[in-house]
């Protein structure tokens, strides 16, 4: 019995390490995407709806239509792209937004690495509710 019972013991254990290990790889991306998006978009966009600033707030931003945020005064083109931001349109938009959408008034960012973009992703899901609802801070 007691081998078994060890065995048992030492195969939960890696269960619950393996488990708590995935969380910190989420948790690390969700981090370093943070300071990327400080480093990249804070000057421009809040994080949450409640904070002004010069581009509209990003808060709950996946899955959003494009140009839907209702104070916000943005330009013709990206007011009618009648897109929405899907992970990809957002992949495309750091990558090169003003080739993606001409006529926009956000400035160029050219984000091109996968990895960069992939953590920027990963806040910024971070920062989305499923229902839509505001993330109180
Ligand atoms: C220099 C200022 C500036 C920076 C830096 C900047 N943005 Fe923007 N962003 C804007 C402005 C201004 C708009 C509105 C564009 C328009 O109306 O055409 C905008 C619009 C957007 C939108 C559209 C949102 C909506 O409601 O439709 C997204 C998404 C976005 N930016 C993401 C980002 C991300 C991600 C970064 C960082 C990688 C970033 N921006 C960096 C100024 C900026």
């Amino acid at each position: 019995m007691k081998p078994f019972f060890q065995m048992a013991l030492a195969g939960a254990s890696i269960l619950v390490a393996g488990m708590a290990q995935a969380d910190t790889f989420a948790e690390i991306k969700i981090n370093a995407g943070h300071e990327l998006f400080n480093k990249e978009c804070r000057r421009c966009h809040a994080d949450d709806s409640d904070h002004e600033s010069y581009g509209p707030p990003l808060e709950n931003v996946i899955g959003r239509a494009a140009g839907s945020i209702e104070d916000y005064d943005y330009s013709v083109a990206l007011e009618a792209s009648g897109i929405v931001w899907t992970p990809a349109a957002l992949r495309a938009w750091m990558e090169d937004n003003d080739g993606f959408m001409p006529g926009t008034k956000m400035r160029h960012v050219g984000i091109d690495d996968r990895t960069v973009q992939d953590f920027i992703l990963a806040y910024l899901a971070s920062i989305t509710t499923r229902d839509g609802s505001a993330i109180s801070e």
